[in-house]
């Protein structure tokens, strides 16, 4: 099984930005925790980080015919892009939106997702694991 993690803007801050929110653990850790765990399931997995929203687009656009599913943390574009929405739409790869923090127990603006709509499941507010707990959803843990 193929799987596309997707992170959008300021999550190659990691283990930078508000660490009290965030986590102490950089995005190159995060990489290398999602590897390992994609290596016991024998899935292959491949990464794609941008802080651009047409990025993450043309990225949901290319997956098409290539990736069985998609995990993808949409950092702030979750709150506002109906054109990150309409790719997951367009391309209909299983997907599974994943936010570090628990974005529900947070200002209001980060309650409202556009890309819920086209996932399978949110997990929020389990940190990095959420990651991993997004890629069992689409591989059946197997
Ligand atoms: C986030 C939550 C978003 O509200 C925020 O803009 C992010 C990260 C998370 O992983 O908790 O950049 O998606």
């Amino acid at each position: 099984m193929k799987i596309l993690v997707i992170n959008g803007p300021n999550l190659n801050m990691l283990g930078i930005r508000e660490p009290d929110i965030y986590g102490r653990e950089t995005y190159a850790d995060l990489l290398d925790k999602i590897r390992r765990h994609a290596e016991k399931t024998g899935t292959e997995v491949t990464f794609f980080q941008s802080n651009h929203e047409g990025d993450l687009v043309d990225a949901i656009q290319a997956a098409y015919g290539k990736q069985d599913g998609i995990v993808i943390n949409p950092g702030a574009y979750t709150h506002t892009s109906v054109a990150i929405l309409d790719a997951l739409k367009a391309v209909a790869i299983p997907a599974v939106e994943v936010h570090i923090s628990a974005v529900d127990e947070r200002e209001d603006f980060r309650k409202i997702s556009y890309v819920r709509l086209a996932c399978r499941k949110t997990i929020a507010g389990h940190g990095t694991d959420g990651y991993l707990e997004a890629m069992d959803e689409l591989t059946g843990g197997a």
